[in-house]
């Protein structure tokens, strides 16, 4: 059920340095502008704010609403169309979707995709974050490199309605100390749940249940876990810039301010460098000037667009455009990458599924005043228990051609979430979500013309390769021989749709006319080696070719890994925030 957004309103709270006006700010000239408040804006501007020293103007082209997201369960208010906290992307045709066009979620509000995602809470595995220590040559962005960072941004605390959670986490892999909230669901599905943790009993070999995904070895069956403090969505606006971050007077935020490009490039010994950006709000142009670095925090759609818009690109495609080259960076918005998504749902003969509530307004109501009163109940999270991470089978056939993507045998190639509802009553339903984590297909983002406030071209390039879409295939097939464990047998009566016997040509048409994106794009501002010949930030997150300008967020990741991408961005925007800093002493 959808609730109105205007109907969620409980209460706001206002927050003295967030500027809504230009007028208001009481200057335009920093020691740092960080352009974009999402997960990684948000992150760096308060890093580098604990310096006194330095002063930083956070520019954010959304508004603030720190109350709209803030009931997990109503997730889907922000995701389920065009609204005012939104950048109504669609995609390009995709060819791998049977040429549709998907819309395109990414938040236009202060928090990014932090203040509207599904809030799963996912690191990925070592051997991701080992392989962009390779990629890069630098051992900081290794997993050993990386987890201090993890721990930095993370606090962990107990689920809402504090129920007993021995056994199902692995305390020394998380951090009491950090930022942004982490916790099990509140949410309780008993018989669902024992349903999952009965299936890695019965079928140990296949589907293992792990003590915890985020160990750094995802292998298996283990308990979810969010972003979620105390009932509530834990965004970066509601945590990095909380009532003790942003009054302190060297942070500045100014709200309605889309940067369309940098200014003033100068040209010195071949390295290019700004004297600021320029950006709109309410229709006038306005410059901002870096006495130090201009820190590019607006995503991996926003910041290739401010970089092509600056002159910083290929030079071929700018010139089409009759765009100056400023900077000739070919992989500017190339190697975009996503995960594609798909479900599969079965009819239960059980009464406990989010059905009940989604769908019966008594229910609903119930369970909302409870979240309202005490913040316990079904509304404290999506109704996800467990997610499973695996790979293809050892003897499949799919890499007899290919090399495997995976970054190595720890690493899973599938994840399933695993989840009750979302079916019309009197029918109960459970949904498995599947994502195929290892993608070979790569998109992009390109402009769409010259003019920097048009929207550019998003093509994330889902399932193009056909490795991808046997991957997807293999999915489907984990999630069907999950439900073969003899516990299911007497709890599912039907598929929704019985992809188990469908042909591989029909089940390729399942695939690609219903795939749609997990909202994981990365990778259109890369990091690469040094020397390398490709990409657009150097390790240490500087722009090839120029000085003073930082991309921090998750356009530089070189490979995605295999989780959800906020846990792997906030690490990033942390060391990201620690590089700025050491380099500033
Ligand atoms: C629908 C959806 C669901 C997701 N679910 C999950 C999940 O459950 N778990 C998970 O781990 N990850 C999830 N993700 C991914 C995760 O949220 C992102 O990877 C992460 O937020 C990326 O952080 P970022 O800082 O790079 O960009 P963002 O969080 O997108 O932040 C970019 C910010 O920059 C602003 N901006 C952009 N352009 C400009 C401009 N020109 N001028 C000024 N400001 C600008 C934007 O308005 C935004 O606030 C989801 C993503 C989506 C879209
Ligand atoms: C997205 O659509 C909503 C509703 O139509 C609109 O209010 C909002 O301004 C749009 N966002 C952008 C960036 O155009
Ligand atoms: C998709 O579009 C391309 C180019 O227009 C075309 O060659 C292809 O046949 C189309 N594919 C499908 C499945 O319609
Ligand atoms: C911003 O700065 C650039 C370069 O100095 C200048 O050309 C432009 O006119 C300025 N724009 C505004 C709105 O001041
Ligand atoms: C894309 O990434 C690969 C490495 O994964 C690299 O070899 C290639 O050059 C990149 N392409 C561009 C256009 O940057
Ligand atoms: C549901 O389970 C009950 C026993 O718990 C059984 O009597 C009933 O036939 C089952 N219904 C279906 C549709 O399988
Ligand atoms: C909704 O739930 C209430 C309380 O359990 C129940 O009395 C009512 O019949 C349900 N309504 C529907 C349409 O299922
Ligand atoms: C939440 O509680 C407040 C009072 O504390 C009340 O005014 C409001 O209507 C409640 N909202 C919901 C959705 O129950
Ligand atoms: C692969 O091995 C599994 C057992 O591990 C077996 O069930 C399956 O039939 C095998 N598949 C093929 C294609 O040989
Ligand atoms: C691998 O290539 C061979 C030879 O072209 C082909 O017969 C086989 O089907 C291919 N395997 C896969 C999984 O595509």
């Amino acid at each position: 059920m959808l609730i109105p957004l205007l109907l969620l309103s409980l209460g706001g709270r206002s927050l003295a340095r967030l500027y809504e006006s230009v007028a208001d700010l009481p200057d335009l000239e920093y020691d740092f502008l960080v352009v974009g408040g999402g997960a990684a804006g948000n992150v760096v501007a308060n890093r580098l704010t604990e310096n006194p020293k330095f002063s930083v103007l956070l520019l954010e082209a959304g508004t603030s609403n720190l109350e709209i997201s803030i009931v997990p369960l109503l997730v889907e208010n922000l995701l389920s169309g065009p609204n005012q906290f939104e950048w109504n992307y669609s995609t390009t045709a995709q060819t791998g979707l049977d040429n549709r066009t998907i819309t395109y979620p990414r938040a236009r509000i202060l928090g990014g995709c932090t203040a509207h995602n599904g809030m799963v809470y996912t690191r990925g595995s070592a051997e991701d974050y080992d392989r962009w220590a390779s990629i890069t040559g630098d051992s900081g962005w290794s997993w050993d490199g990386v987890l201090p960072y993890f721990f930095k941004n993370e606090r962990w605390v107990p689920p809402a309605g504090n129920h007993d959670t021995r056994g199902q986490f692995n305390p020394a892999v998380h951090s009491t100390h950090g930022i942004n909230f982490v916790s099990l669901s509140g949410s309780r599905w008993p018989v669902f749940e024992n349903q999952v943790i009965q299936t890695t009993r019965e079928l140990p070999e296949e589907f293992p249940f792990n003590l915890d995904f985020n160990s750094g070895e995802p292998l298996g069956v283990g308990w979810f876990q969010s972003t979620i403090g105390g009932g509530e969505r834990s965004s970066s606006a509601r945590t990095y810039l909380g009532p003790e971050f942003i009054q302190r007077p060297n942070l500045h935020v100014l709200l309605d301010a889309q940067v369309s490009k940098l200014v003033g490039p100068k040209t010195k010994s071949g390295i290019v460098s700004f004297e600021g950006v320029e950006f709109k709000q309410g229709g006038t142009l306005f410059n901002a000037s870096a006495k130090n670095e201009i820190i590019l925090s607006a995503g991996p759609i926003g910041t290739p667009t401010i970089l092509m818009n600056s002159g910083i690109g290929d030079k071929h495609k700018l010139s089409a455009l009759d765009i100056p080259t400023v900077l000739d960076l070919p992989s500017v918005g190339q190697n975009a990458t996503d995960h594609p998504m798909i479900f599969a749902s079965w009819s239960v003969n059980s009464t406990q599924t989010i059905d009940n509530i989604q769908d019966n307004t008594t229910l609903f109501n119930e369970a909302f005043a409870e979240w309202n009163k005490s913040h316990t109940g079904p509304f404290t999270n999506v109704p996800v228990t467990h997610i499973l991470f695996t790979r293809v089978d050892a003897n499949s056939t799919v890499f007899e051609n290919v090399t495997d993507p995976a970054a190595g045998p720890e690493t899973p190639h599938i994840e399933i979430y695993l989840s009750t509802g979302n079916g019309p009553l009197p029918e109960h339903f459970i949904t498995f979500g599947l994502l195929m984590l290892t993608p070979t297909s790569r998109g992009s983002i390109t402009l769409a013309s010259n003019n920097p406030f048009d929207p550019p071209l998003v093509d994330p390039g889902l399932l193009a390769s056909p490795v991808d879409l046997a991957l997807s295939r293999e999915a489907v097939a984990k999630a069907y021989r999950f439900v073969q464990a003899p516990v299911w047998k007497d709890y599912i009566i039907a598929p929704t749709t019985d992809l188990g016997t469908l042909t591989t040509d029909e089940l390729d048409v399942f695939i690609q006319t219903t795939a749609s994106s997990s909202g994981h794009i990365v990778g259109t501002a890369a990091m690469s080696a040094r020397d390398a010949s490709y990409g657009v930030v150097n390790p240490d997150l500087l722009v090839k070719g120029a000085s003073g300008l930082r991309i921090i967020d998750a356009s530089i990741m070189p490979m995605i890994p295999t989780a959800h991408t906020q846990a792997g961005t906030y690490a990033i925007a942390e060391r990201g925030a620690d590089l700025v800093k050491g380099r500033w002493v």
